[in-house]
């Protein structure tokens, strides 16, 4: 893809684990956890060697919690997230993903605009309540938002 200013940026999963976590701490999202977590399902759009946004998923069956999407503050709105979260999903399609999840506390109206809604936590499905996003890292108040993918 490119972006306004002209970078040709590149979406690739397996982001660098040091520069993951330094752009997820950058914007304040929980990383106490990414040690332990398969890369195969979080991606990074790189423009040469910067990491200019990622985003991430943990597949459990048919259900996905969606999580770490995070852009470089002077890369934002360029849509950068719009692509990594469209390509996450193609990804989670590939998987037999069926209903994909996420918690926020900043961006609801940002994953509205891209038909998730808002869902009582209590309607999590078992993988995804037991996994430590939603059960240690993100506070109470975090909004629960929903998206069934097509197919
Ligand atoms: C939310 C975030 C990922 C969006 O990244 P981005 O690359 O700027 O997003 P895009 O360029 O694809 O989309 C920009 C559009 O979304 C809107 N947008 C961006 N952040 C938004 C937010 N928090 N709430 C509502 N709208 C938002 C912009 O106004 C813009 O609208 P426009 O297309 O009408 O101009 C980025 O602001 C960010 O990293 N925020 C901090 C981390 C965060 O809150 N992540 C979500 C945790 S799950």
């Amino acid at each position: 893809m490119m972006v306004e200013d002209g970078f040709d940026v590149r979406i690739a999963n397996h982001p660098d684990k040091v520069k993951l976590k330094h752009l997820l701490e950058q914007n304040n999202l929980p990383v106490d956890d990414i040690e332990t977590l398969d890369l195969q399902h979080f991606f990074g759009a790189q423009s040469t060697d910067t990491l200019l946004g990622v985003a991430g998923m943990e597949p459990y069956g048919s259900d996905a919690l969606v999580r770490s999407l995070s852009v470089r503050a002077d890369a934002q709105g360029q849509g950068i997230a719009t692509a990594l979260l469209k390509h996450l999903e193609q990804h989670a399609v590939s998987l037999g993903v069926q209903q994909t999840y996420l918690l926020t506390e900043t961006a609801d109206r940002f994953f509205i605009r891209h038909g998730y809604t808002i869902v009582p936590r209590a309607t999590a499905p078992a993988g995804i309540q037991q996994s430590s996003q939603f059960s240690v890292l993100c506070p109470a108040s975090a909004i629960f938002m929903h998206k069934a993918l097509a197919s």
